[in-house]
């Protein structure tokens, strides 16, 4: 597909399936070897697996991204099979709502860990493999939430701005080493959440045809749509994009409910 980011490698979590998967697509299609840093074992293998039968160089790692030892191991397996690390995409992560006036510390330290967390200890583990070879990208996957929200989204909107704060302190931080950091948030995009989301409906095509509607563009996100654009922020084609949000939602944030 392109040459971009040949002799680079990319580091994705949760990319065995959905916008992940995307991402990894992209990455190994524009040249990259791509660790596939998932917890889930057999979408992570078949990810992996199918990248591999394409041509590109990839690996699965087992990674839970709320467990800082898997995290150090993964990023190790990474530079040790690929020689270094370029790319770190921190996608991993789940819609979870809860009444702010019920939810327990546990189950907030669990949604946090999981939604905010993981991406810093991914950074912690990275930022020092990046920095001895003097450049890396570290793009965080966010969402249109991170900067407004909508009814019962709690705290998954809050881990999301949260993720804003460490795109813009890992840039900042960083940039004098050539460490960029971006966040892309996207809105709606087909993967398996938001088709379930459906399902739930009374009438699911009819709710899918509603969100359809609400874009300007007239159609949902998919997970291309997104590892298209972090295959780009990546690249050098970017080198002067850091600190900052790109939203990828078709419009959709454009327009106020009315
Ligand atoms: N789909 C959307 O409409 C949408 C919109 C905005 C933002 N996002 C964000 O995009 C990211 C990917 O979402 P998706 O829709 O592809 O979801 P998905 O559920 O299809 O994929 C998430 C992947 O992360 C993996 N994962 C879950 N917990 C993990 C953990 N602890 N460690 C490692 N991997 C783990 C899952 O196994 C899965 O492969 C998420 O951060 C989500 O918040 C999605």
């Amino acid at each position: 597909m392109g040459d971009r980011l040949n002799g680079k490698s990319a580091f994705v979590t949760g990319a065995g399936q959905g916008i992940g998967r995307g991402i990894a697509e992209e990455l190994a299609a524009h040249g990259a070897a791509v660790t596939i840093a998932e917890i889930n074992e057999r979408t992570g293998q078949s990810t992996a697996n199918a990248l591999r039968q394409a041509g590109y160089k990839a690996q699965f790692a087992r990674v839970d991204i709320r467990c800082e030892d898997e995290i150090s191991a993964g990023v190790a397996a990474h530079v040790a099979q690929f020689g270094g690390l370029d790319i770190v995409v921190n996608n991993a992560g789940q819609n979870q709502h809860f009444d702010a006036s019920k939810m327990s510390v546990d189950e907030w330290e669990r949604s946090m860990s999981l939604n905010l967390r993981g991406a810093w200890l991914c950074c912690k583990h990275a930022l020092p493999v990046m920095s001895a070879r003097g450049a890396g990208v570290i793009i965080n996957i966010a969402s249109v939430h991170a900067t407004m929200t909508t009814y019962n989204f709690f705290p998954y909107n809050v881990a999301k701005s949260g993720l804003l704060g460490l795109t813009r302190s890992i840039a900042l931080d960083w940039g004098h080493q050539n460490i960029r950091s971006v966040a892309v948030s996207p809105g709606y995009t087909r993967t398996q959440p938001l088709i379930e989301f459906f399902e739930q409906a009374a009438d699911p095509a009819a709710e899918e045809a509603r969100v359809i509607n609400l874009h300007p563009l007239k159609r949902i996100g998919q997970p291309e749509d997104i590892g298209a654009l972090v295959a780009f922020l990546a690249s050098d084609a970017a080198s002067f994009i850091t600190g900052t949000e790109i939203v990828i939602d078709g419009g959709i944030s454009a327009r106020y409910a009315d």
